[in-house]
């Protein structure tokens, strides 16, 4: 999909809330919390044209799965054009993700990622959308989301132990980034489980 393609979108749909998808300097600084050396389960709200769901199949194992859910019924079909049996896209809203989750049988996932403008959606369909995110989420795992201004970090510290929120200036418009952790499990072997 073109620069143009997705400005048109941008155009048409509100949702989409931005005139380009990341960057790719954006992409990876998010992307630098995921341990790739394992098989993970990651799910992706808003993938948009896939920017990030490319550089996270490139850089996953055979045995990850990636479960990317979008509104936009153009990047849906977009999205349709990746070939990768890793890959599972939804056409359907991020509040959803529970239900898509139980057709699997996956009751926890290690990583969610977000680029959906959350300062459009109303409170409580924001607490919605943290709460079952928080509960998907195994002990170690995080929330990744992309936003731009730093109005999420309040919603989120109600429902994770721990958030932090860094800046983003290379990508159009600059973003917080912002990570948020579930509890790491118990050390049973001296280790505790994160990342
Ligand atoms: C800012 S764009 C990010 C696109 C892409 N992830 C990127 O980084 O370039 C937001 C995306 O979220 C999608 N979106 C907005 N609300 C959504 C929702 N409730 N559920 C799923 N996708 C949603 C939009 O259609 C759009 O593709």
């Amino acid at each position: 999909m073109s620069t143009l393609t997705y400005l048109k979108n941008f155009i048409k749909d509100r949702n989409v809330a931005s005139v380009t998808p990341s960057s790719m300097a954006m992409v990876k600084r998010v992307c630098e919390k995921i341990d790739f050396s394992r098989d993970n389960v990651i799910v992706e709200y808003g993938p948009g044209n896939g920017v990030f769901t490319r550089y996270i199949l490139d850089h996953s194992t055979k045995g990850s799965r990636i479960i990317s859910i979008e509104l936009n019924a153009n990047f849906v079909k977009d999205l349709g054009l990746i070939k990768d049996d890793r890959l599972h896209i939804y056409h359907d809203s991020a509040e959803n993700v529970g239900q898509i989750l139980n057709k699997f049988g996956i009751a926890e996932v290690d990583y969610i990622l977000s680029g959906i403008p959350f300062s459009f959606i109303k409170k409580k369909q924001k607490d919605q959308i943290l709460g079952i995110t928080s509960s998907l989420l195994r002990p170690g795992g995080k929330f990744l989301a992309y936003q731009t201004s730093n109005h999420l970090k309040h919603p989120l510290e109600k429902h994770f132990p721990l958030v932090s929120m860094k800046y983003e200036i290379r990508n159009l418009p600059p973003m917080c980034l912002y990570e948020a952790s579930t509890m790491a499990a118990p050390a049973t072997n001296g280790i505790a489980h994160t990342s």
